[in-house]
C-alpha cells in the first residue's frame, strides 16, 4: 500500500471543505480537484493538489490508488451515536420515554456481560466503517465492561474515537443503576485508563438529567472540573414530555440546560444531542461556553421529537455537529442523515447548500469534538481518515450523475440518493479498513 519512504497516492475527484460555508454558501469553503492526488506519509496527509503536480513531486515508483471517477473526501464524523442500541434499532411505535423503558433499557441490561459487549462493539466499528465513519462520540451502558470493549476494539482499528459509561442512579430499572459514588469511580478509572490512549478520549456520559440525583450530578461535574480536556456528552430538550419531566425534577432551574449549568457540565467540550427545546438564553449560554448542539434528524423524526432548528442554532453563535443518534436514528449511514438533515432545515425554511451538507458529515463533527486540527479535512499534517464514495453506486444515481455539471450538484445527488452503497472503502490513519470488493 505504500512504498519505501511510507509514501501512497490516492487519486480521485478531491473534495474538502477548509471552513464552515456559511449561511452565505461560501464559495472558498469547499476546495475541490477534479483530478486531485491526496499524499499521504506516515498515515497523515502529506499534500493534497492537482494529480499532475503531486505526482511531478514524488517519482514514478510511489504507489497509487486509483480512484478517478470517484469522490475521495474527509472520513465521516458522527457527534452521537449509541452502541449499545444496535440491536433495537426500529423499535417500533413509542415517543422517547415509553421508547426508552419499552426497548433500550432492556436492551442495554445485557451489556454486563462482557462478551456481549466485544460482540457488539465489533459488529458496531464495522458498520461505522462500512458506512464510511471515521470517527464517533459514542456513549455505552452503564456497565464499565461496555466502554472496555469498545476502546479495545478501537483501538485495534486505530480508529480515532470518545466514549464514556452512562452514569444513572434513579429513574431506571435497578439493573440499571449506578450510584454516584460507584459512577464517578467507574468514571475516573475509565478516564485514568483510556483518556489520550493512541486515538481514543473519554466522554463524562450522564445519560440525561431525569435519571441523575442532584448528588450524582454534584460528583459528575466534579469529574468534569478535574479532567478538563474529556468530553461531557448528554442529552437536552429532545421532547415535550421530557421537558416537563425535568422541570418537575428540578423545580429550581430556569431551564433544563439550566441545570447540567448549576453542576458546571456547560462547557468547552461538552456534546447535547437534540437541543430542540431551548430558548434564546439557552443558546447564548452554550455560544458564550463554547458548548456544541448535536443535531440527529433521523432520530428526531423516527421518536417524533420535534425539528432542531439549524439556521436559529448557527445564528445565535451555537456549534453543531451532526449525529445519527442511532438506535432512536433510523440509520448509521451519515449519507442517509445529511438528506434528513436537508429536509428539516426545509421544514423551516432553510435550504442547506451542498457545501454545507459536507461540511456538516464532516468538518462541522471534527470542530465540535474539538479535532478540526486533526481530522475533518484534508490540511496538511493531519491524519489520512477518509473515504472513497461512488456516486454512481446505483442505476437511478448513475443516471442522475450523468446529468450534473458542478461538483455541488453531484455533491447535493450522492447526498440525497446515496446510502453504505456508495462507499467504496473508508481509510483510517492511511490504512483501509473497509472495501467494498472485499465483501463476500
Ligand atoms: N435520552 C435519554 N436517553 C436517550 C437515548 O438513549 N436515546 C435518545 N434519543 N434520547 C435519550
Ligand atoms: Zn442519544
Amino acid at each position: 500500500m505504500s512504498d519505501a519512504q511510507g509514501l501512497h497516492a490516492v487519486r480521485g475527484r478531491i473534495v474538502h471543505c477548509l471552513h464552515d460555508p456559511g449561511e452565505g454558501d461560501d464559495r472558498n469553503a469547499l476546495e475541490v480537484f477534479d483530478d486531485g492526488v491526496l499524499l499521504i506519509e506516515g498515515g497523515r496527509v502529506a499534500r493534497v493538489g492537482p494529480a499532475e503536480d503531486v505526482l511531478a513531486t514524488v517519482g514514478a515508483e510511489v504507489s497509487v490508488t486509483d480512484c478517478r471517477g470517484q469522490l475521495v473526501v474527509p472520513g465521516f464524523v458522527d457527534v452521537h451515536i449509541h452502541y449499545p442500541q444496535t440491536d433495537m434499532i426500529a423499535s417500533y411505535g413509542e415517543q422517547l420515554l415509553a421508547w426508552l423503558e419499552r426497548y433500550t433499557f432492556p436492551t442495554e441490561g445485557r451489556f454486563g456481560d462482557a462478551a456481549v459487549a466485544a460482540d457488539t462493539a465489533g459488529f458496531f466499528l464495522d458498520e461505522l466503517l462500512r458506512n464510511g465513519t471515521t470517527s464517533a462520540l459514542v456513549l455505552g451502558t452503564v456497565h464499565p465492561e461496555s466502554v472496555e470493549a469498545l476502546f479495545q476494539a478501537a483501538r485495534g482499528l486505530g480508529m480515532r474515537l470518545a466514549a464514556g459509561k452512562v452514569l444513572m442512579d434513579r429513574n431506571a430499572p435497578e439493573y440499571l443503576r449506578d450510584t454516584a459514588e460507584s459512577g464517578y469511580r467507574d468514571s475516573r478509572e475509565l478516564i485514568e485508563r483510556w483518556h489520550g490512549v493512541d486515538r481514543l478520549s473519554y466522554a463524562i456520559t450522564p445519560r440525561f438529567a431525569p435519571t441523575s440525583s442532584e448528588a450524582q450530578l454534584e460528583r459528575v461535574g466534579e469529574l468534569a472540573t478535574a479532567y478538563p480536556d474529556t468530553y461531557v456528552h448528554t442529552h437536552v430538550a429532545e421532547n415535550r414530555a421530557e421537558v416537563a419531566w425535568v422541570s418537575e425534577l428540578f423545580p429550581w432551574s430556569r431551564s433544563y440546560l439550566d441545570v447540567y449549568d448549576c453542576y458546571g457540565l456547560v462547557r468547552e467540550r461538552a456534546l447535547y444531542a437534540h437541543c430542540i427545546y431551548l430558548d434564546e438564553r439557552d443558546r447564548r449560554r452554550m455560544a458564550e461556553t463554547g458548548a456544541v448542539a448535536g443535531f440527529c434528524p433521523t432520530s428526531n423524526l423516527f421518536l417524533g421529537s420535534g425539528l432542531f432548528d439549524y439556521a436559529t442554532a448557527r445564528s445565535d453563535g451555537v456549534k453543531v455537529g451532526l449525529a445519527t443518534d442511532v438506535g432512536a436514528g433510523t440509520s448509521f449511514s451519515m449519507i442517509r442523515t445529511v438528506a434528513e438533515a436537508y429536509k428539516v432545515a426545509q421544514l423551516q425554511g432553510t435550504a442547506l447548500s451542498p457545501a454545507r451538507l459536507l461540511y456538516l458529515a464532516t468538518l462541522a463533527g471534527a470542530e465540535a469534538l474539538a479535532v478540526a486540527d486533526r481530522i475533518g479535512s484534508f490540511r496538511e499534517g493531519n491524519e489520512a481518515d477518509f473515504v472513497v464514495l461512488d456516486p454512481t453506486a446505483t442505476p437511478l444515481m448513475a443516471r442522475r450523475h450523468a446529468h450534473t455539471e458542478s461538483v455541488e450538484e453531484q455533491l447535493f445527488a450522492l447526498f440525497t440518493l446515496g446510502d453504505d452503497r456508495c462507499v467504496k472503502s473508508t481509510w483510517l490513519q492511511g490504512a483501509c479498513r473497509y472495501s467494498q470488493s472485499d465483501r463476500a
